[in-house]
Parts: C-alpha cells; structure tokens; sequence
C-alpha cells in the first residue's frame, strides 16, 4: 500500500486563522480524502506554531501568558478546522512535551555531529515573519513582506552550518527534480542555494518562549528551528523509531510561497545534519489576495487590511462549508496568487453549483419520479456518455495525483456539462414512459454516482447527500476508486426528493 503523508504548515497562533489558512488546510484535507480515497496510508497532520517573540508578544499585548494565550488561540484554529469538515489525523502544538522531546534529540544530533558552533549574530530581524533580512534583501531597511522596520540584533547564538551544505542540497535537486512544485518555486529555492548559503542563527537568549537547548539552557531555539520539526515530532521522531521509519520520508510539505527558504533550503539541510533523508516534495501555493494584497494576521491586527468579513465561520455561514471548499479549491491553480472575492464565491456558486451539479440532480431525480416512478433505471453498456464519463475520470485521477485539485474539478465539470447538454438534446422530460427514457435517465444517474465520488474529496457533505438522494448504499468513497467504473448503479432503488442543494444566491446589485 501506498503511504502519503501531507503537513500544513503549523500556524502562528499570534492570532486567529483566516481564509488564507482556511485555503492552505482545505486543500491539504481534499488531498489526504483523495489518497484515502485512492486506498493509501494516509497521515494528515496540521497544527499551531506557538514560540517565538511574535506570538509572546500577541499574548502580552492582550495582558495574559503565552502559555494561556497559545492555549486559547490554538482552539481557535482546532474550532476552525472542524467547521471546514477538515479530517485531520494529528493536530500538533509545539508547546506539547512530545515536540520538545523530539526537538532536543533532533537538534542534539545535529550538535553532535558537529554542525552547530557557537557565535555572533549581528543583523537585521522582522518579528512579523521571524525573520533575518540582509539590507540587500531589505525594502530600504524595512521589511518587504509587512512593511514595518526591521529591527538591529545582536546576540551571542548558537549557529547551524546551513554553508556546509550547499553543495548537497544542489546534487539533491539535481537527482530529485520534483522535490519542489511547482518548476517556478523549485527554480526559485534553487537560486536561494546556488546563490550561496550563510550559516544562521539558531537560538535565543534575549527571549525565553521557546525550547530550551539542551546543552546551554539560557538558550532557547529560535522559532522557525523549532517549528519546523513538527514535521518528525508527529510521526515519533526520537521516541518511536518504527513510526519514522513508516513515514519518513513519504512526507508532502504543503506551503505558501513565503516559507520556500525554510522548508526548500533549511529544512532538508537540516535533516542531512541530522542522518535523515531530505522530505520527499515540497508543494508550494501562492496567496489569496485581497485587492492584490496578502492577508496577514500580522496586518489585520495593524488594521492595515480588514479581515473581520473573512474569517472562515463567517464564509461558511453565508455559503456553507462545501461551497466555500469548492471554491477554494476550484478558483486558483495551486501555485498561482487568486484574488479572493465576495463576487468570486457567488459567481462560483451560482454557475458551477447551482445551475450546473445542483440543476443535474434536481432535473434528473424530478424527470425519474414522473416517468419511472420514482425508481433508478439500470445504465446500460452501450451508453452514450459512458466515454466521456472514463475520460474525465481519467483527467481528474490524474490531477488529484499531481496536486492539481482545481484541474480535477474543472475535469469534473466537464463532464457534469456534457450530460446536462446530454438531456437537454433527449429532453427525457418530453419523452413516453418506456426503456428510452430509462436508458436516458439511466445514464445521467450513473454520472452522478461517478460526480459524487469525483467531489468527495473537495465537497464530502455534499457528495454524502448526493449519493443518499440516488438511494445508493453506505457513501461515495466505500468502493474506492473502483466506484469510477462505469456502471455501478444498481437500478430498481428508489430516489430521494429533496429541497435543491445549492438554492441560488441573489446577490444585491
Ligand atoms: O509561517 N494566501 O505561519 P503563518 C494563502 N508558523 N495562504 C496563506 C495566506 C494567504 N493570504 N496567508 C497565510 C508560519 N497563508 C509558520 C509556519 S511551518 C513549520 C511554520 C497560509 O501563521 C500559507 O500556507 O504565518 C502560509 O504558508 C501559512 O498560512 C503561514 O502561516
Ligand atoms: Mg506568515
């Protein structure tokens, strides 16, 4: 059996998630459901980032501990998932004991072998990314992702000879071409390497919200060498070594673009220091954006963008969970930057889920009840939309596999278009009751057996009630992806009527 592993990355619990984090899960949740689908081992692991100066910033700004504002903000984001139906297997904190334990052995390791020596840290810092910047890599002294000055640091810090790896990150590269996706992010964490790496500065003394390092306890790990071990901490790094074995390295890192050089660059080094094999791909997003800006929890807590109208609760009340993850999912290539937008989801909503996959199932359920009783017709073999139906299916499979969820969709609709356009050619609803009709009816069901499989990854509610109102036993991903074959409708059950699935938005105009 297959095994795949996919992480998200672990939020920042500096404050609560948005739809930028909302898209980064749902896509990693309609991935994991793909490859379960597909009978894979999955692990799926999400979680919060909770050292670090920005976040015990956050939780004194609100006049409480960091420990207690972790703890509260991370429910947040646990609250977050389980509106969005997100299934995960494992939700990591880094403030856990089991995290702190694997980080130390970790990084003890590394010490070990001789790739972290002690020195001096002069340079310039941005809280908001809990990040380094040259003056060079700098917007004039300020920092390019937020804006806001960067602050002058200078510690004595424990360091990790990231520069002794250069030339094994490139012969990494060079022998795993599909390390990085898409080719754009790989070229450009490439160039990160072939431009020449710096060792960094991996601890702290001037704050004390993170892990001790176990061979100078003053010291705490800097947060983003911390964090990035969340990765092995959930699969039992330095406690359970057969569980590492299992799934190290099937590991899918799932990332937006800003966090290309820790996870592309440092994250694999560090993993060589440490004896492990490098992750096995990293899959990078673009941003949502609004007005051609990032959200940023960073910036909506400065009141620079307004975020209150998109928190993900706020979404799913105005459009319900499964519409809001067929946006997500459906609007951008994973890769690409999307304008996210009211009139986006409502546009989305209305064509592709109300007049398109809603309209099928209310048309193709009303048509059966008046000429065949109420009672499934069997498809026949000789069915015309039995072709198209095998090559969507095959375009979706495929897209789904090379994390292109929007390409799968698309796929999907293609083929829910063509067997509207199907009945509206036999127009069944004129036709006699008879074994015409039937063979008619007979095949727009069995594309909707196949469509409520292809969706469930993406819509799993939806695809649940599809499959109850075609009077099919158990769910849609009980048969796997053998369910895609066609002609898996039984025929003689009886449908389920209901309200429509997708009641059309009228939007204010
Ligand atoms: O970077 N569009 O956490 P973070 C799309 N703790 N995705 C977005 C987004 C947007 N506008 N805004 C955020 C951290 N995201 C670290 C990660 S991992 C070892 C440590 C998503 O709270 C996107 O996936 O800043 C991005 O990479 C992540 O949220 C950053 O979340
Ligand atoms: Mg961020």
């Amino acid at each position: 059996m297959a095994r795949f592993y996919i992480t998200t990355p672990i939020y920042y619990v500096n404050d609560a998630p948005h739809v930028g984090h909302a898209y980064t899960t749902v896509v990693a949740d309609a991935l994991a459901r793909w490859h379960r689908l597909a009978g894979d081992d999955v692990l799926f692991l999400t979680g919060t980032d909770e050292h670090g100066q920005k976040v015990a910033e956050a939780a004194a700004r609100h006049g409480t501990t960091p420990q207690d504002w972790t703890d509260q903000t991370s429910t947040r984001f646990h609250d977050a998932w389980d509106a969005l139906n997100v299934d995960y297997d494992d939700f990591i904190r880094t403030t856990e004991l089991r995290h702190l334990e694997t980080v130390q052995r970790f990084l003890g390791t590394i010490y070990e072998n001789g790739y972290i020596y002690k020195g001096l840290y002069r340079g310039l810092y941005c809280v908001s990314c809990e990040d380094y910047y040259t003056l060079e890599a700098s917007d004039q002294g300020r920092c390019p992702v937020h804006g806001k000055p960067l602050t002058e640091m200078e510690e004595e810090n424990w360091f990790f000879r990231l520069s002794a790896f250069e030339e094994r990150l490139r012969d990494y590269y060079d022998q795993h071409p599909e390390f990085v996706t898409p080719e754009t992010k790989r070229n450009e964490a490439y160039a990160f390497i072939a431009g020449g790496l710096k060792d960094i500065s991996i601890t702290r003394t001037s704050i004390d919200w993170g892990i001790p390092v176990p061979w100078d306890p003053p010291h705490v790990f800097y947060v983003w060498y911390d964090a990035l071990i969340n990765y092995l901490t959930a699969i039992g790094y330095g406690r359970e070594d057969s569980a590492v074995a299992t799934w190290w390295p099937a590991s899918h890192h799932l990332i937006g673009k800003e966090i290309i050089r820790f996870h592309c660059v440092w994250w694999p080094a560090m993993c060589m220091a440490a004896g492990l094999e490098p992750p096995h791909h990293v899959q990078v997003h673009g941003w949502l954006l609004v007005g051609g800006q990032k959200l940023s929890k960073t910036m909506a807590a400065e009141g620079a963008v307004r975020l209150t109208d998109i928190a993900p609760v706020t979404l799913i009340e105005e459009f319900g969970v499964d519409p809001l993850r067929y946006y997500l999912l459906r609007e951008t290539a994973l890769g690409n930057d999307g304008e996210f937008s009211y009139e986006g989801i409502v546009q989305r909503y209305n064509v592709d889920l109300a007049n398109n996959l809603g309209n099928l199932l209310a048309r193709v359920v009303r048509v059966v009840e008046t000429k065949c009783a109420g009672v499934a017709p069997a498809p026949s073999a000789a069915a015309e939309l039995r072709e198209q139906a095998a090559e969507a299916v095959a375009r979706a499979r495929d897209a789904w596999e090379r994390f292109a969820p929007h390409a799968a969709l698309e796929a999907t609709w293609s083929l829910i278009g063509a067997t509207n356009a199907f009945l509206e050619r036999h127009a069944p609803w004129k036709m006699e009751p008879g074994a015409a009709v039937e063979a008619v009816l007979g095949e727009a069901l069995e594309v909707l057996r196949i469509v409520a499989i292809l969706v469930s990854p993406a819509m799993p509610g939806v695809a649940d009630e599809i499959w109850r109102r075609l009077g099919l036993a158990g769910s849609p991903g009980d048969g796997g992806l053998a369910g895609l074959a066609w002609g898996g409708t039984p025929g003689g059950v009886r449908l389920e009527g209901g309200a429509p699935l997708f009641p059309r938005i009228v939007s204010p105009s």
